[in-house]
Order: structure tokens, then C-alpha cells, then sequence
């Protein structure tokens, strides 16, 4: 079957049509896939109808190693009981809808603050592939921003600016945000990494923005003015031109790459409706090495 991808945004997201991610072993097929994550940053997958294992085998099939210590992982047991999976739901064990004071739920509320994934890890996360399994009847899209076009919309003197600039991502800050609180313990283990403020994708030379809830301060900056950067920089890349926002449908996996956008859950009626999403994330890695987390 012939593979097409069909843009779904003037400046990047598309859908890609033709292909059984289950299935796909092809190395040309990969190789066509990242080639077009590198071209468009998010692809939309539809019908896919993966299962915990097809999902997580495929994400190494195609980017190699996968993030294991996701930030929850160190909070809660997974009810998947692999790591590499985590639990984009609202759904208990059981699968009935978590009360709204669960701190899962608490914790996950966060996800609503634009963000990227795994940034508070080092090497950071590079592709999230996520897969829906149950959706609600309304709303509870997932929200895309593009940080290439926001970095390359951005006046020349806050490029230099910031060209140079690392800053501190750790996910305590993006909970915290939200007036979570951690034990002394949980927030040793969520300590976090420092990242630099801006990248470039090395296959296309393409600059962006790398900022997320995550980011708490300029390195070497005063805490005030290296936070009113970050909230500036964030209010400018997610302006509304720069955003596709997705509606899911059950069977849909959207893959994105961490390195060159953001995104955000929105709002939904959710101790009202079932919603169930499973996230697997790769590592900025060389793609040469071999993968190392179990299926
Ligand atoms: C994620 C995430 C947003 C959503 O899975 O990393 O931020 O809409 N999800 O659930
Ligand atoms: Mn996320």
C-alpha cells in the first residue's frame, strides 16, 4: 500500500496514511518515518489499534532506547508494570475514574502546563508515541506547538540572546507549579538536569526553542529574570498560529518529537468520562545504538 502524509497544519503535524505501525519492520519504511518526523515533528497515525507491547516494540523499532524513569515512576506503582509505559489516564487499576483528589490525578494535572516530555532526564526524551485506547465523547484534545517556527519568528536580537543560554528542567518544578508537593525524598529523586535553551535537529540544521513547565531558571540568571524569560519565550511559541491541536479518536497514535515542539492536555469533564492513553518515550540517543529496554 502506498504511503501518504497529508498535512494537517500550515506549518507542521500531518497525518501519515499506509502503513501498520504492528507490523511495519521494513527499514525503509522507519527510515521514511523519522525522515518525516524531522520534515513535520508530529505524525498522526489513525486505526492503529495497538496493544501495550506492539506499542512499546514498535517505539524501539523505531528510535531505540526508551525512557524508563518517567517522573510518576518514582511516586506510584505502574499498572502496566513496565516502566517504559506510562499512564496517560484517568482510570485506576480497576479502570474506574480516579476522585479528584488521587494524586495521580493531582500529579497528571500538571500535563495541562505546556511541556515536553523528558526533559528533565539527560540524554532527554526525543520521540513520544502516544496511543489512544479510550477517548471521551468531547474535547480533551492534545495541543501541539511548533518551537522551530517560534524560534525562527523570533527577532534577531533575542536569538543571540538566547542562542547561548542553558537552563534547569526538572519535573518537580512543572508539579509544583500547580501547588503539588513532594517529600523531601521524592524531590531528591526529581532533582532534574540542566538542558540547553535552544537546539538543532542535526539531519535538517533546523533551530528551535527547547523550553517546557519543566524549565525553572537561566543558568548563571537571577531566578526573577531568567523565569520572565522562559514565560515570555513560552507566551511567544505558543501563540495560536504556532499550534494544531488534535482530536483524538480511539485507535489514533501521534508520535512528536520532543526536541522541536511543546504540548498541553486540555480540559475535559474528567471524573465524568473514561479516558485512556498510553505514552511511550525514546531517548535522544544515537541511533546506532542498540536498545536496551525489554518488550
Ligand atoms: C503526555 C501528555 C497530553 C494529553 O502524554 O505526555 O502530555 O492530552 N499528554 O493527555
Ligand atoms: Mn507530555
Amino acid at each position: 500500500m502506498a504511503i501518504d502524509v497529508l498535512p494537517l497544519h500550515p506549518l507542521f503535524a500531518a497525518e501519515m496514511r499506509g502503513v501498520d505501525l504492528a507490523s511495519t519492520t521494513d527499514r525503509e519504511v522507519l527510515a521514511r518515518i523519522r525522515a518525516s518526523m524531522d520534515r513535520h515533528a508530529v505524525l498522526v497515525f489513525r486505526d492503529q489499534g495497538l496493544d501495550d507491547r506492539a506499542q512499546l516494540a514498535f517505539a524501539e523499532r523505531l528510535d531505540g532506547q526508551l525512557h524508563a524513569k518517567t517522573g510518576i515512576s518514582a511516586l506510584a506503582a505502574n499498572r502496566f508494570g513496565n516502566e517504559a509505559l506510562t499512564d496517560v489516564s484517568n482510570v485506576d487499576a480497576d479502570g474506574q475514574l480516579l476522585p479528584a483528589d488521587d494524586r495521580r490525578r493531582q500529579y497528571s494535572l500538571s500535563n495541562r502546563l505546556w511541556h515536553t516530555d523528558a526533559s528533565f532526564v539527560d540524554p532527554p526524551g526525543r520521540y513520544s508515541l502516544l496511543s489512544a485506547r479510550v477517548v471521551p465523547p468531547v474535547g480533551a484534545n492534545t495541543e501541539f506547538a511548533d518551537m522551530r517556527a517560534a524560534w525562527d519568528a523570533l527577532p534577531e536580537d533575542l536569538k543571540n540572546l538566547c542562542a547561548p543560554l542553558r537552563a534547569h528542567h526538572s519535573i518537580a518544578h512543572s508539579r509544583e507549579l500547580l501547588g503539588f508537593s513532594f517529600s523531601p525524598e521524592e524531590r531528591e529523586r526529581l532533582r532534574g538536569v540542566e538542558q540547553p535553551l535552544v537546539r538543532t535537529n542535526p539531519a535538517t540544521g533546523r533551530r528551535s526553542l527547547y523550553l517546557a513547565s519543566h524549565a525553572s531558571a537561566i543558568i548563571g540568571w537571577p531566578l526573577a529574570e531568567g523565569r520572565l524569560l522562559l514565560k515570555d519565550l513560552t507566551e511567544h511559541a505558543t501563540r495560536r498560529e504556532f499550534v494544531y491541536s488534535h482530536a483524538w479518536r480511539e485507535g489514533d497514535l501521534v508520535i512528536w518529537d520532543n526536541l522541536a515542539t511543546m504540548h498541553r492536555a486540555t480540559p475535559f469533564e474528567d471524573k465524568r468520562y473514561r479516558r485512556d492513553l498510553r505514552r511511550v518515550t525514546t531517548l535522544d540517543l544515537p541511533r546506532d545504538m542498540p536498545a536496551g529496554a525489554t518488550v
